[in-house]
């Protein structure tokens, strides 16, 4: 039988495999569709199609994704020299994380908090610092394992890149939160077998614009887990694409219509909020993300 990871209750939402427990990896649940299947491309002793043998390793993050600490720090803490980096200095701790988490924390009501497609975790990280119980899910397991190994102080130090292919070690810069308040899984943002209004508080931080044709639905599976009068918190950045995931250029309009039509009221918005992503020491990002809270209706 598949256990709930919120109440630990049977799930009964009717997707989950018949008769068996979900297997963990590494010590966290795979709540997908399959898991069988999923592990075996993603686990450990997936097949390496390029080699034709089987690894014995987790699949790592895209060759693009940020290392795991500079996701976590405000872009004053980013480095970067001259100019650049004097403008890091007057963002100082504005970001998509920290507009979306005084949101929530000023803004949603009591009760449990998740974080939907959490990368390396780091809005899960402020929603469990915040006291909330707190729950953070991403179909990347190597994102999952990461994040809970840095959060609850099982990593104390990881590398990340510097130019001419280099590595530098960086100690982990924040205390360890406790795995009492803070709880992974690896799942499918389309198709999260929690129940529904379960959290008063869910995050959806910049998934949306590469979620391709599964935004819609990843977007209303986000409201359906909404209790009453429950806040979602959304960053998105532009996407002026003709072929952009949720329509025509520009898009905000047509997000904020999706919003709408599933029922939440917009309570905060914030078109012009700087995400600054350190690819390595001399090499950055900058993408100008569009933040969101929207209310669901109390009834
Ligand atoms: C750009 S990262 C953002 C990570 C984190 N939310 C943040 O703001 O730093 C996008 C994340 O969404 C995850 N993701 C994309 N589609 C997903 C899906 N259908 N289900 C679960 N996670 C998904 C990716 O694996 C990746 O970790």
């Amino acid at each position: 039988m598949y256990l709930c990871p919120v109440t630990r209750g049977r799930l009964s939402d009717g997707r989950s495999p018949e008769g068996r427990r979900y297997p963990t990896l590494d010590g966290v649940p795979v709540l997908v569709t399959d898991p069988d299947r999923f592990l075996a491309r993603h686990g450990p002793g997936a097949w390496d199609m390029s080699q034709g043998l089987p690894t014995r390793r987790i699949e790592d993050l895209p060759v693009d994704a940020a290392d795991p600490v500079t996701p976590h720090l405000p872009p004053s803490a980013l480095g970067g020299t001259g100019s650049f980096g004097k403008w890091l200095q007057t963002l100082g701790e504005r970001c998509p994380d920290q507009v979306c988490a005084q949101w929530g924390i000023e803004l949603a009501p009591n009760g449990r908090a998740l974080d939907v497609g959490c990368g390396v975790g780091p809005m899960a990280r402020r929603m469990a610092a915040s006291g909330r119980q707190t729950w953070a899910f991403d179909h990347a397991p190597r994102a999952v394992l990461l994040a809970r190994d840095l959060l609850l102080g099982r990593l104390k130090e990881t590398v990340v890149p510097t130019s001419r292919g280099g590595l530098q070690r960086v100690r982990w810069p924040f205390k360890p939160l406790s795995d009492r308040g803070l709880h992974f899984f690896i799942a499918d943002a389309a198709n999260p077998p929690l129940p529904e209004g379960a959290f008063a508080w869910v995050h959806l931080g910049n998934v949306l614009d590469i979620a391709d044709d599964v935004a819609g639905s990843i977007l209303s599976a986000c409201v359906e887990l909404l209790q009453p009068g429950g806040l979602l918190t959304l960053s998105t950045p532009y996407d002026s694409d003709e072929v952009g995931l949720l329509g025509a250029s520009p898009p905000e309009d047509e997000l904020r219509e999706a919003i709408t039509a599933l029922g939440l009221s917009l309570t905060e918005q914030d078109e012009q909020v700087p995400w600054v992503v350190r690819e390595y020491d001399r090499g950055f990002r900058v993408l100008s993300c569009h933040c969101i809270a929207a209310r669901r209706p109390v009834r």
